[in-house]
């Protein structure tokens, strides 16, 4: 797929036909193929898409932190002005402390079990520089804005003798503490309970009106897509299938991949007892079918999807989409 969205034009992100690949000893997985999106200041973007469909590895190459066996193959990759595959590693690394930051889903992975809450936080600030009792004061501010408790208190705590919700609050202050450019944040509050969640989430939204910080997210969960996204991608088998301003995408969803979603995933004030499962498997990215990848899975598939890839291609008021039905009926 090599049609670009139009990109916006104050542009923070621009992923431009990226291909990444793992190479196993089965053969080449091809976690993601072609992908183009663009995003702007202050913009929410969200990924949706099955299990394994290439949304953290997308994620991961923003990041430059695609793990081995995995290489991003082709593509371009620039926030704001700077090239993020032509750099080096070190320049690379200043980007993702300075501008770039991304919220993983098990905070604890990422949060040093050796360091009090505080100096987590205060070490980030202080990488501007900032001498340590400004960015220690500042560290308890940071806890305060992500609505952590008493927040010179818990600073002296250490990640185990803090909540999972608190984790998470802790590890967005880290991430929020030098308010990036773009923050990515992948299944955010998933292990998080509803009320956590909400919390994190406004406070995320709250972030992105008040300082132009974009946010890449991605959830399974439709219902917080519906809240807080102001375009959505949908991915599947590596590519993205659809993009659309999140109304549109809900209300007219182009895509036969994106309606069955739809009826598959959670969504707003919807009773778990409407879901729908979506029939057949996301393919073995290895081998992956002749055509649209989708077609054995597709009830709409035409003759030609098992032999053509359908091209993305630009719709109108910002949205594209990869399907030959499209290109038949609209
Ligand atoms: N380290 C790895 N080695 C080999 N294959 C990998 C590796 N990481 C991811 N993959 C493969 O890349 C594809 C995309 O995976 P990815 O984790 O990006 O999917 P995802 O959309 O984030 O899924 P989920 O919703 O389950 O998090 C999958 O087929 C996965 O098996
Ligand atoms: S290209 Fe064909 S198989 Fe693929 S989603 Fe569209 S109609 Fe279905
Ligand atoms: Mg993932």
């Amino acid at each position: 797929m090599k049609v670009m969205a139009a990109p916006p034009e104050t542009a923070i992100l621009q992923v431009d036909d990226l291909s990444v690949c793992f190479e196993t000893s089965r053969g080449s997985v091809q976690a993601v193929s072609g992908v183009s999106f663009a995003m702007a200041k202050g913009e929410v973007y969200a990924l949706v898409g099955e299990s394994g469909c290439g949304k953290s590895t997308t994620a991961l190459a923003v990041m430059r932190l695609v793990p081995p066996p995995g290489r991003i193959r082709r593509g371009h990759i620039r926030l704001g002005d700077e090239d993020l595959l032509a750099l080096s590693d070190e320049a690379m690394a200043d980007v993702r402390g300075r501008r770039l930051a991304m919220i993983f889903q098990n905070p604890l992975v990422s949060l040093n079990p050796v360091y009090r809450a505080g100096s987590q936080i205060e070490e980030a600030i202080s990488l501007d520089s900032v001498p340590r009792p400004v960015a220690w004061r500042r560290a308890i501010e940071v806890l305060g804005r992500v609505r952590i408790g008493d927040p010179a208190e818990r600073a002296l705590r250490y990640p185990h003798e803090l909540s999972g919700g608190m984790r998470q609050r802790v590890m967005t202050g880290m991430m929020i503490s030098r308010t990036p450019d773009l923050l990515i944040a992948d299944e955010p509050t998933t292990a998080l309970d509803v009320t956590i969640q909400a919390r994190i989430l406004d406070l995320l939204m709250d972030l992105c009106s008040h300082s132009g910080m974009a946010l890449l997210i991605i959830t399974h969960d439709l219902g917080i897509v519906a809240e807080i996204a102001d375009r959505v991608g949908v991915m599947y088998a590596g590519s993205l299938v659809e993009q659309a301003p999140v109304y549109e995408l809900y209300e007219d969803p182009l895509h036969p991949y994106t309606r069955m979603l739809m009826r598959a995933l959670p969504r707003l004030g919807k009773g778990q007892g409407r879901l729908e499962t979506i029939p057949g498997s996301v393919p073995d990215l290895i081998a992956l079918p002749a055509g649209c990848a989708f077609h054995p899975r597709c009830p709409e598939r035409l003759a030609i999807c098992a032999s053509q890839t359908p091209v993305s291609r630009v719709v109108g008021g910002g949205r594209t989409v990869a399907c030959h039905r499209g290109e038949v009926d609209r």
